[in-house]
């Protein structure tokens, strides 16, 4: 074999190897929620390099919290025909009309990272998520073990009215901490996953808990909100980590920062590649006709100032959080 053909050969292999042959020519609508914690912005980043990966053509449309948005960008997304859809639904109900046009369309719909209300369920292919309950109970859990039989009076930080995830973590943190009469939520509120909005709705829980003297510990639905509420303790004098005890979901790089720094006590991981399991289902069942589960459940782990936080930074620092 003449060398140059050999070498278009190793190319063509090379090339054949990384990217699927059908997946070459997919073009995935992404209608993503926006960029209201560290965790979004990694999951936008890592979707990209996931695609890339594929060889897919990812086209991301970024619906800035609002529910509205995010049905437009499907309207579009049908409009140009796209193979697929991933949708990262900011609320659990409403989606059943704009669901039916696109299985009207003959296009798949992939859920990443939040669920829809079971009227949808036969309106999308698969859904790739957490078990949001089981990542409350694990924080209930982590908190039961922390302070044992001492009395425990908690604030919560509740993410996005009519999210699939606030409602989940709730149930599952309050099932955990049913179990043990000392532990009792005295305050709940959103946060709306965000940073500023969590250290607002800390500043109010402080002032009406005896300056935070009441607080044992706050329990966030993620960690951006958990980093507003350390700042909202810090300036109130307190001293998170020690005086209130903390524990969140996520498991962002910032949050391992305030663990090194002994400000924060435990999170539970949520992987912000949901992507590429998503785009592997896909490929697959565009090229094989193979039917993907309909649930990918991704891992929970939890992390605690006991597992290196500072390592866990520095492994995280640079994935687009
Ligand atoms: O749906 C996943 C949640 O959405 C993440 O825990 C949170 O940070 C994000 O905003």
């Amino acid at each position: 074999m003449a060398l140059k053909t050999f070498m278009v050969s190793l190319a063509v292999a090379g090339a054949a190897f990384v990217v699927p042959a059908t997946a070459a020519q997919l073009t995935v609508g992404f209608s993503q929620i926006g960029s209201e914690s560290g965790w979004r912005a990694a999951e936008t980043t890592v979707s990209k390099s996931e695609a890339t990966k594929r060889g897919v053509n990812l086209k991301i449309a970024d619906a800035q919290q609002k529910q509205e948005n995010q049905i437009k960008a499907i309207r579009s997304f049908i409009a140009q025909n796209v193979d697929a859809i991933f949708l990262a639904p900011v609320v659990s109900s409403g989606w059943d009309a704009v669901l039916k046009e696109a299985s009207q369309a003959k296009i798949p719909v992939i859920l990443l990272d939040r669920d829809i209300d079971p009227s949808g369920k036969d309106l999308y292919l698969t859904a790739v998520t957490s078990d949001s309950v089981h990542e409350g109970e694990v924080a209930g859990d982590w908190l039961a073990k922390a302070v044992g039989s001492k009395p425990c009076n908690v604030v919560e930080l509740q993410g996005t009215v009519g999210a699939s995830v606030a409602t989940n973590r709730k149930k599952g943190f309050d099932t955990a901490i049913a179990k043990h009469p000392n532990i009792k939520t005295v305050r709940s509120q959103t946060g709306d996953f965000t940073r500023a909005k969590g250290k607002e709705v800390m500043e109010s829980f402080i002032k009406a808990e005896g300056g935070g003297k009441n607080i044992c510990a706050v329990y966030a639905h993620n960690d951006d909100m958990m980093v507003g509420a350390i700042q909202a303790m810090k300036e109130a004098g307190l001293k998170p980590g020690k005086d209130i005890l903390t524990v969140s979901i996520d498991a962002v790089p910032d949050i391992f920062k305030a663990m090194t720094a002994g400000e924060a006590n435990a999170t539970v991981e949520l992987t912000p590649n949901m992507a590429g399991p998503a785009l592997d289902a896909l490929i697959a069942y565009k090229d094989k006709k193979t039917a993907p589960p309909k649930w990918i459940q991704t891992e929970s782990k939890l992390y605690t100032q006991t597992d290196d936080p500072q390592k866990q930074y520095d492994g995280k620092k640079g994935l687009g959080y």
